[in-house]
């Protein structure tokens, strides 16, 4: 039997993300929590005629314990999203305390599950939840998860449209480092099966991938950031961790993870000189099984992008750090 558990499931990821997970063969049954309006997308989930049993919490339903008690796979889209002008480090002092007070609530009640957080700004957030894991002394740096793959969908499609392919699911396109504008490396050089990128289209399919949410942002116009893309970049991680702890094999996507925790980790924290990177992850039964070293073999032009990635995410990953020791 596998518990599933959507926190912040009201919202606009949410909706969608619970909607896929409902729909999903490796799952039973079905929490979601938000602040607001979880009975009603339960009661409405709940009349679909898919196996996975629906329920709905609020904080009065044991502040989050009910919800999340024993879950097998939390999936955290709790906060605020971007509105057009903000980065995603704007988002900071909201959505840090939600992710920090969930984790706490997770690491009581379901200590073994997989966390997968997609509340912004990443960088920052996945290692604001280590920290309360490590304090709390239940951290598995192998069932953490910062989920980029919303970039990697996006690189897929955008490789796709340049490529002349009808769709960009066959391609394998690692995207490592993080998640927000220039911490974001999509390697092109890496692609399989292999595509030329033209050089005078390569610095602007660079930017796209790095800033596609801005896109989204601005023709939203106020009403938030990518929802229904991140749904199903969300479910498509989601699901990939659950084939594999049912011991499907070959399961790799790129995850943003703690790298002196995870075999293969340590070599990428040297390089890099840091603890949280995205890199393409084998997933097994009990999580991240390891992590490949994505930078052997880059080009010079993809090397200046992780330089400057490593440069962001340094600051983003010690505001993290910071914030879980000394919260406001
Ligand atoms: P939204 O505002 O539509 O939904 C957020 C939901 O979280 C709301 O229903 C709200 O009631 C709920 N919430 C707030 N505090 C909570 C708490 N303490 N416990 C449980 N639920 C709580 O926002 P949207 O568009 O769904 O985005 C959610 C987050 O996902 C944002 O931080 C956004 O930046 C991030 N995001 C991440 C992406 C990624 O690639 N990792 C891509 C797109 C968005």
């Amino acid at each position: 039997m596998v518990k599933a558990v959507v926190a912040g499931a009201s919202g606009g990821i949410g909706q969608p993300l619970s909607l896929l997970l409902k729909l999903s063969p490796y799952v039973d049954e079905l929490s979601l929590y938000d602040v607001v309006n979880t009975p009603g997308v339960a009661a409405d989930l709940s009349h679909i005629s898919s196996t996975a049993k629906v329920t709905g919490y609020l904080p009065k339903d044991d502040g989050g314990k009910a919800a999340m008690k024993d879950a097998d796979i939390i999936v955290i889209p709790a906060g605020i999203p971007r509105k057009p002008g903000m980065t995603r480090d704007d988002l900071f002092n909201i959505n840090a305390g939600i992710v920090k007070g969930l984790i706490e609530i997770a690491a009581e009640v379901a200590p073994k599950a997989f966390l997968l957080i997609i509340s912004n700004p990443v960088n920052s957030t996945v290692a604001i939840a280590a920290e309360v894991l490590k304090a709390k002394g239940v951290f598995n740096p192998q069932k953490l998860f910062g989920v980029t793959t919303l970039d990697i969908v996006r690189a897929e499609t955008f490789v796709a449209e340049i490529a002349g392919k009808k769709t960009g699911s066959e391609l394998t396109i690692p995207v490592i480092g993080g998640h927000s504008g220039e911490t974001i490396v999509p390697l092109f050089s890496k692609i399989s099966p292999s595509v030329t990128i033209p050089d005078d289209k390569y610095d602007a399919l660079v930017n796209r991938v790095q800033f596609g949410g801005d896109e989204v942002v601005k023709a939203k116009d106020g009403a938030g950031s990518a929802t229904l893309s991140m749904a199903f970049a969300g479910f498509r991680f989601a699901e990939k961790v659950l084939k594999a702890a049912k011991g499907e094999k070959g399961l790799v996507e790129p995850s943003y993870v703690y790298l002196p925790g995870v075999p293969g980790g340590e070599e990428i924290a040297k390089a890099t000189g840091l603890e949280y990177f995205s890199v393409p992850v084998e997933l097994g039964p009990n999580g991240v099984e390891k992590v490949t070293n994505p930078l052997t073999g880059i080009t010079e032009k993809e090397q200046t992008l992780v330089d400057a990635c490593i440069k962001g995410l340094k600051d983003n990953i010690t505001k993290g750090i910071n914030f879980a020791h000394n919260p406001p």
